[in-house]
């Protein structure tokens, strides 16, 4: 049921404090500082003592456990890869018996991670499934696994499904190193910014309208849109840019912001509008120099900067076009955040550019066929 929202696409978006409640419900608990995972919890040795861990997933949910990366291996210690499930397939990457290979999906029926779970499971890795659909085959084949209790999600492109699942990831990544005692202020923070993330969340939604204006202004009738960030924004460069090209049908590039000089700066010329996360973590210094660098070479009223609350001043004094204040939060969640912005001018766009925002063409919920 869509209620009060025009597609399914904008109530799934608005949804998020929601579902991602949803993911943490009996799960984290603030109090103690401490995270169950009733699903994890028969194979929790085997899971700690491990060698590697290794993501798995097509598209967003690739992107989900790209975002989540460095936060894994900072609190695991373990080395932590990201595959997509076709090339892992491709390439038959060795796998050993103390290797555990998460597999990420929101339908649990994608057939290319379908595949890589039973290509894992000949293997004998030990296999855990992030999957959203109850009862599907990922979740049914999986030693073990975290659902993640977003509720049902109908519009084509994932939008709940993304933050909920790196809400789980990161849940999965705060009880694998629950027993590490040079983590625990680390750890405390992040339960403390997962408890704050719904209202964070509620937020961001309010600058609803003016992503509107946004999406009929500047970013309608481009013919190409370029998203920079970096560290753990990077992820959220890449999301923001397939979820903008796959429902507004404008090519839209996700790009490493240290990668701007090694080619995509040849890019930039007046036309092109250039999102930028510089949202305050460690990396805010590199991030301002590639503001800095963009700036001289394009327009800056095409420039959209989305920043931490009370940063915005000082971007548009830079010449800086148009500014997106988001409250902060951890960093490794602060993807979850910046994220619900760049959802909105994806449905926005579609919108203003009359196009089906639900069922993009091509595209199917389920990808059942390889
Ligand atoms: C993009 C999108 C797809 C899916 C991908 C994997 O908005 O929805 O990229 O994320 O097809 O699907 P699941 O998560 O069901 O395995």
């Amino acid at each position: 049921e869509r209620g009060r929202f025009e597609h399914f696409m904008l109530k799934e978006i608005f949804e998020q404090p929601e579902s991602i409640r949803g993911t943490m419900r009996g799960r984290v608990q603030p109090a103690t500082g401490t995270v169950l995972l009733g699903g994890l919890r028969e194979r929790l040795d085997d899971l700690v003592r491990s060698n590697r861990l290794i993501f798995v997933g097509c598209g967003t949910s690739y992107h989900a456990a790209l975002a989540c990366r460095q936060l894994v291996e900072q609190l695991t210690e373990l080395p932590v890869s990201v595959e997509l499930s076709s090339d892992f397939l491709d390439r038959a990457c060795p796998l050993f018996r103390s290797d555990v290979c998460v597999f990420v999906s929101q339908s649990g029926e994608t057939a290319d991670t379908l595949e890589a779970l039973r290509y894992a499971k000949r293997r004998h890795a030990l296999t855990v499934g992030v999957v959203n659909v109850v009862g599907s085959a990922i979740a049914r084949i999986t030693d073990c696994g975290v659902h993640l209790n977003a509720g049902c999600e109908i519009g084509v492109a994932s939008t709940k499904s993304y933050t909920s699942q790196i809400v789980a990831i990161i849940m999965i990544a705060l009880l694998l190193s629950a027993d590490r005692l040079s983590k625990q202020t680390r750890r405390r923070e992040i339960i403390d910014g997962l408890a704050a993330l719904p209202t964070a969340i509620e937020r961001v939604l309010m600058l609803n309208d003016k992503l509107r204006m946004l999406a009929v202004g500047v970013l309608r009738d481009a013919v190409s849109i370029l998203v920079c960030g970096r560290g753990y924004q990077y992820a959220t460069c890449l999301e923001a840019a397939l979820k903008i090209k796959e429902v507004s049908y404008i090519h839209t590039e996700g790009i490493h912001a240290g990668e701007l000089k090694h080619g995509p700066l040849a890019l930039i010329d007046q036309e092109m509008p250039m999102i930028v996360f510089a949202t305050r973590d460690n990396g805010y210094e590199a991030i301002c120099n590639a503001v800095h660098q963009l700036l001289a070479r394009g327009n800056p009223q095409r420039m959209i900067v989305v920043c931490s609350e009370g940063d915005g001043h000082f971007f548009q004094g830079l010449g800086v076009g148009t500014t997106l204040e988001v409250p902060h939060t951890a960093d490794c969640l602060q993807g979850v955040v910046n994220i619900v912005p760049m959802q909105l001018i994806a449905y926005h766009l579609a919108v203003a550019r009359g196009l089906n925002v639900d069922q993009p063409r091509n595209l199917a919920k389920s990808v059942t066929v390889q």
